[in-house]
This record gives C-alpha cells, structure tokens and sequence, in this order.
C-alpha cells in the first residue's frame, strides 16, 4: 500500500492542519480543457474519466517542471489542481485558522467576504467526476464555502455530545480514512454498538445512508447520532441550545441561515454540505485509466504531436503516465478480475465509486444467535435480511477493519470471504457464488484495491468558535 501510506502525514488531534495529502497542497496549475477526438473505447466500466468532458477555467499558467527519476518508489508528484475539481480543493477544508476558539472579529470578517457564500460548482475529482450524474442533495442545500467551514467546525466539535467527549470525527476520523480502526463505533462512556463505522466520504454520491439505508438524505442522516444514546447521549434540544449559546456559532448560523438561525434541521445541513466535500483523491488506478484510454484513442506518434496541437490534454497524459506507475503488474492483473465475469465484483461494486447504493446479503454475521437483520429492519420484507448497503472501495485500504460488523480485519480476508462464496444462508445474494480463485488471483484482487487509494485533502480539525 504504498501511494496512500506514504503521503498520509501524521495528525495533531488537538488541531494542527492534517496532512493526509501534503503534496496535495503545492499545487501546479495547468489547465486540461478536454478534448477528446473521439468518445473513450472501455466501456467495461463507468469509473473511466474519459468519457467525461470536463472544462477548468483556472487560467493557464505553465506546469511547474517537476524532476522525478523513473520508477515508482519516488514521492508523489504535487497533484494538478484541476485533476481535483472544485470539491477536491485544499481550501474548502482548510479552516478559518487552525487555534481555538475563533474571535468574533475572524468569524466576522470570514462570513463579510462574499466568496464564502457564493454556490460552488461541483466538479469532483478525476475518477469520482464520471459519477458526476448522481451528486446527491445539493440541488435542495447549496454547497458554499460559508457552510462548509460551519459543517467543519460542527463535526469536530465534542460539544455537540451529551458530556463533551465525542465528535463526529471520533467515530469517522480523518486519521482511519474517515471511519475507525475499531470493529465498532464507540460513543460516550464508552458504549459499544453492534455496527462498524462507515466511511463519512463520497457521500455527495449517495443518497440514503447507514448500512440499512435507514435515512433518506445526509442531513436526516447527520443529526442520528447527536441523539443517538450510544453515540452522542444528546438530545437535539440540548445540542441547539448549546450551539446557540456559543456566539461564533450563532453569527454563523443567522448569517448562512437568515430565516432559521440555530435548528436541527440547519445543523443538518451545515454537517451534510462538509461531508459532500469530503471526496476521494486520484488513485493510481485513476491516472493508468487515463493512460490507457488515451493510448487506446491516439496511436504513439499522435501523441507525441499532441504536446503542440492540445498541450492541456499532453500534460495531462504526462501527469498520469508518471503517477500510473504506482499501478503495480499484481494490481493491474487483479483490475482485469474485479471488472470480469470470473470475480464479479463490479456485478454491486460498480460506477465512479464502485457502490451500486443497493443492499445485499453475503452472509456476514449470519452465522450469530441473532443476526442483525440490516435492510429488513427498513422494508420490513424477508427477502431483505441480512442484507446491507454496498460499501465504496475507493481508499477502503485506510479503513480497516471491514464489513457493517467489523468482523473482517483485513483486506485478504474479505477476497477470502468472497472466495469461498461468503456465508450460506437462505438470504444469500444469488450474485454471491464461490469463487475458482488462485493465491495469485487472491494476492493480485488486494493489490488492485490498494491501487485504489489516494487520500483526501487535509482538513483541519482545530479552529472551532
Ligand atoms: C459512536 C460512534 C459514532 C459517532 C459519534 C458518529 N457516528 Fe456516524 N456512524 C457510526 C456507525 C456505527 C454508523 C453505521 C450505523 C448503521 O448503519 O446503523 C454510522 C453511520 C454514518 C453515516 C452513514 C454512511 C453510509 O455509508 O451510509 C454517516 C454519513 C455518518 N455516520 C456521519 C456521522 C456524523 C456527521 C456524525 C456526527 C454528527 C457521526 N456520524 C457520529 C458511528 C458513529
Ligand atoms: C452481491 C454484491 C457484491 C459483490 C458481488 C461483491 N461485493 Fe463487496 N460488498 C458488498 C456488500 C453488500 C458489502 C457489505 C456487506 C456487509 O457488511 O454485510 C461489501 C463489502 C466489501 C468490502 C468491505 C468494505 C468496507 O468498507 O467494509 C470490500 C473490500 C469488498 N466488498 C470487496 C469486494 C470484492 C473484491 C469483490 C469481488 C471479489 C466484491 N466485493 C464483490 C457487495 C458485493
């Protein structure tokens, strides 16, 4: 697992900036107006870019010339900003200063400046963008600037809990790929659930949420846990209250909010509009996409006369062949299987973000006395038991452990899992067979899911009112 690992940097819990994406913040600036001469050839999947048409209108400045030696092992090269769309951008997540609390002249002079409240494009990462056609609720909750940075400060505010000790960030915490390293989700006092922690990104792609899809939208999602007794112990009262009676929240509130001010229902939003910008970063697996598809439009001496007839679209094509490198022979072996009829894992792990949003039963837990009944509890229909949302792939590898009870603790174990045709039970999904998979086959399925990592931008946990 190298690409993630590797640029991830360590994270100062009481509020420094987190890094998990340093190279991520020296931004070179090149423009890619694309312009495909004829439509992308894979059609095997829908999480190629190419079939997209993306148009950046950040001025064209020239590349900054980066010196890398060939060979894979090198450090990330700083990311185009325009491979990251506008939801991928640094700034958003950056934070009005780092310190706690914010005075009243910062939290003033943020929400005077008018670019805070403007409706911000959505243009999502390369990768992500493809999904572009499924971006979730910001038709009815605008994402601007102004309540990203409010959403920000209420997911790592503790104070939102019944007794201050627990934020949304303790049980999806940038540090664990946004969700724990603990099989179970653990809120005030200590208290357990019998649910593992899903992650808290790419959900602008996603529209009901918990395992069991429970709640319609992020913003009834949002508030769950505030009043959730063994997560945040609170009552929505208490928390608007509390909210309210901070006065950098207030302004922020009356400001973003006019005719609501301090709600539940506006706390809602304002953590909805932060995790819609929480989105996965080009992987790998994104730029041997890129490199794939252009060698599959243009043959070898075209592109070489690409770098004076469409230079946006060389550079572009430069960038991922440099960063395609860290798609290893294994990871590439095991792209061809997750995508074939032989593995099918694409048959629910499908689209930009390899989620088919649909429930289904691979018979994890079914072997215990009672075995949690997922999406039944929300249908109320037999055929449902046992079954449970698919999750995202992409960065699954910060993630551990794994599936909606924790139980399996590494990624090998999963393909194991899926191996031996998952756990028999009258609910199994009829797209869950056993598997004719060699070690290789095995080895190469983990490879390709760790080419699918590439971190999130830094956010900053500290600087609340
Ligand atoms: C005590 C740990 C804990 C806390 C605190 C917590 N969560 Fe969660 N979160 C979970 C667990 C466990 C689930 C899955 C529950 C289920 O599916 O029934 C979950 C589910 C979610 C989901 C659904 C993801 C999906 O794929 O459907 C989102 C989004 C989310 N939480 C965001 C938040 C936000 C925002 C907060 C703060 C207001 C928060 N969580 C607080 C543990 C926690
Ligand atoms: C029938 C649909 C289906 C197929 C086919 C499928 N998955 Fe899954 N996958 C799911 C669901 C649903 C879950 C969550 C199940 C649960 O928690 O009970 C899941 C969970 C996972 C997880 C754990 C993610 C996390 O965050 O906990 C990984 C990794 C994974 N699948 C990889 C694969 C691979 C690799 C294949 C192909 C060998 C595959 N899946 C085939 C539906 C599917």
């Amino acid at each position: 697992m190298r690409m993630g690992m590797d640029i991830s940097g360590r994270i100062n819990r009481d509020g420094a900036i987190q890094s998990v994406f340093v190279m991520g913040l020296v931004l070179s600036t090149l423009v890619f107006t694309h312009g495909c001469k004829k439509p992308a050839t894979s059609t095997e999947d829908a999480t190629t870019d190419t079939g997209v048409s993306i148009e950046f209108e950040t001025p064209a400045t020239p590349q900054e010339k980066v010196d890398r030696p060939d060979g894979a092992s090198q450090a990330p090269l700083p990311i185009p900003q325009e491979l990251l769309g506008t939801l991928g951008l640094p700034e958003l997540t950056a934070g009005i200063a780092a310190e706690s609390p914010l005075s009243i002249d910062q939290i003033r002079a943020w929400l005077d400046n008018p670019r805070q409240h403007e409706t911000l494009e959505v243009l999502l990462p390369v990768g992500l963008q493809a999904g572009v056609a499924n971006v979730q609720g910001v038709d009815k909750n605008p994402l601007t600037r102004a309540k990203i940075e409010l959403g920000r400060q209420l997911y790592f505010d503790r104070r939102l809990s019944a007794d201050n000790t627990v934020s949304c960030a303790d049980c999806h915490h940038p540090d664990d790929g946004y969700g724990r390293h603990t099989q179970f989700g653990v809120g005030i006092n200590g208290q357990m659930g019998n649910r593992n922690s899903p992650v808290s990104y790419n959900r602008i792609l996603s529209g009901p949420q918990f395992w069991d899809g429970r709640a319609a939208s992020l913003e009834e999602q949002a508030v769950g846990p505030i009043a959730n007794p063994i997560e945040m112990g609170n009552t929505h009262e208490k928390a608007v209250a509390t909210v309210r009676d901070i006065e950098g929240y207030r302004r922020q509130f009356e400001k973003i909010f006019p005719d609501e001010g301090v709600t539940i229902e506006t706390i809602g939003k304002a953590l909805a509009t932060f995790e819609r910008v929480l989105v996965s970063y080009p992987t790998p697996y994104d730029y041997y996409e890129i490199v794939r598809n252009t060698q599959a439009q243009y043959a070898e001496d075209e592109i070489a006369d690409l770098e004076q007839d469409e230079p946006e679209l060389f550079a572009r094509y430069q960038f991922a062949r440099s960063e395609s490198r860290n798609m290893s022979e294994s990871a590439i072996r095991g792209r061809t299987l997750f995508f074939s009829e032989k593995a099918a894992c694409t048959a629910c792990h499908a689209g930009a973000n390899f989620t088919d949003e649909l429930y289904h039963n691979l018979g994890v837990g079914m072997d215990q006395e009672n075995p949690d009944p997922g999406r039944m509890a929300v249908t109320k229909l037999e055929k449902d038991r046992g079954a449970f949302k698919t999750p995202t792939v992409r960065n699954v590898a910060l993630s551990a452990p794994y599936m909606h009870d924790g139980s399996q603790k590494t990624l090998e174990e999963v393909v194991e899992w899926y191996a031996k045709g998952g756990h028999p039970n009258p609910h199994l999904s009829e797209k869950v067979k056993k598997l004719d998979l060699t070690d290789q086959d095995k080895k190469d399925l983990v490879a390709f899911m760790h080419s699918l990592t590439g971190g999130f931008a830094p956010v900053q946990s500290g600087g609340l009112p």
